[in-house]
């Protein structure tokens, strides 16, 4: 697969995989034998990004995904670059299935934190590690300080930042580096478009997260799709409702008419889509099935011309759209 940059020197599959559904959000966790198979194809197909955070897991196992990574990515850890996050945990009083988050941002915190990842990880130090949401009681600057401190101890060699905006992102850089951001981005979701200028300036990279809006721009979901009430994130995600399919139905038309027009598939388009947009962003889709796994790294190889990318964008600003998962409450 072809690579791209993060910040200054994080050299990374140009598509990385996002790991978090095959423990968490998407219905009970995956069975770790075929998860554990098919990262090592992933490592094989070329995929070299794999992101996961300390609290993707389930109730009876809260870390089961870094664990997971720990286990099966172990032979493979000189040629990967693993990422996780710290700095949040569910409000597990909640009986909600997209459970409140808690934020703590504070630096014994992150530092208790990263000697877990880094256990359950099997490894001894992380690639990129983010502080996964601002605590608002915490200034992100004593945040950023800790995360120096772990790169001084080698735990850690690059500092990320998950749903930041700029003034965070400038605030934290000027501490310590910050060499990406991993926030929301797909063709539902646009909102970070406007941080791209900070972006370019401070040389940050960004990591697209649900860039295939949950999988909704697949247009492999339909009114019959079902999702497990209790374990799902999509049962209550605007974007899977009989409402939202019927609303955004002329948007994925006009998708898989891109799609023929340029032999690819609509999730193949959406990751392109972003790609072609900065040579610094990379998009992380999740995915438990092998031929997704590779449908989506082939992304990487549809290029889209800027006028394709303005008619896309034009499209976007025109045709109706439901309201697309914004993510779960933070609680105060
Ligand atoms: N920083 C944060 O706060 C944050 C938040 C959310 C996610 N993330 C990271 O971002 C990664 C990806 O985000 P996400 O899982 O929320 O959303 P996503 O990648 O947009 O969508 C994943 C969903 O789409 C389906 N899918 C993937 N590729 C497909 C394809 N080619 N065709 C049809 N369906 C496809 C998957 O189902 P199957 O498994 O059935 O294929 C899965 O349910 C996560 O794994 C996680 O690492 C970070």
């Amino acid at each position: 697969m072809k690579t791209r940059v993060l910040g200054k020197d994080l050299e990374v599959s140009a598509i990385g995989l996002g790991c978090m559904g095959m423990s968490h959000a998407y219905g009970p966790a995956a069975d770790k034998k075929e998860m554990t198979e098919l990262l090592c194809k992933a490592v094989e197909k070329g995929y070299t990004f794999f992101d996961t955070a300390e609290l993707y897991g389930t109730c009876e196992n809260p870390h089961d995904n870094e664990e997971l990574l720990g286990e099966a990515l172990k032979p493979y850890r000189n040629r990967i670059v693993l990422a996780s996050k710290c700095g949040i945990r569910f409000d597990e009083s909640s009986s909600e299935v997209n459970k409140p988050l808690i934020p703590d941002g504070r630096p014994e915190t992150i530092k208790a934190s990263v000697d877990g990842s880094l256990r359950r990880l099997q490894t001894d130090h992380l690639d990129l590690y983010y502080i996964h949401r601002i605590d608002p009681k915490v200034p992100v600057e004593e945040a950023a300080g800790a995360m120096k401190e772990l790169i001084d101890a080698g735990k850690i060699t690059h500092f990320g930042i998950s749903e930041a905006d700029e003034h965070t992102l400038r605030r934290a850089h000027a501490v310590c580096p910050v060499t990406a951001v991993q926030n929301r981005y797909s063709m539902m979701y646009r909102d970070y478009e406007a941080i791209f200028p900070v972006l370019e300036e401070l040389q940050i990279g960004f990591v697209a997260f649900s860039p295939l809006a949950n999988g909704f721009l697949s247009a492999q979901y339909n009114k019959e799709s079902k999702f497990e009430k209790g374990t799902d994130y999509r049962s209550v995600m605007p974007q899977f409702t009989p409402e939202a399919i019927d609303k955004n139905e002329e948007m994925l038309r006009y998708l898989k008419g891109m799609a023929d027009r340029k032999n690819a598939t609509p999730a193949q388009i959406s990751l392109a889509w972003m790609m072609a947009k900065k040579p610094w962003i990379v998009p992380i889709p999740g995915t438990r099935k092998y031929g997704r796994l590779i449908e989506n790294a082939q992304a990487a190889d549809v290029e889209l011309t800027e006028q394709e990318v303005k008619e896309l964008d034009n499209m976007l600003e025109s045709v109706p759209m439901s309201e697309v998962f914004g993510g779960s409450k933070i609680k105060k």
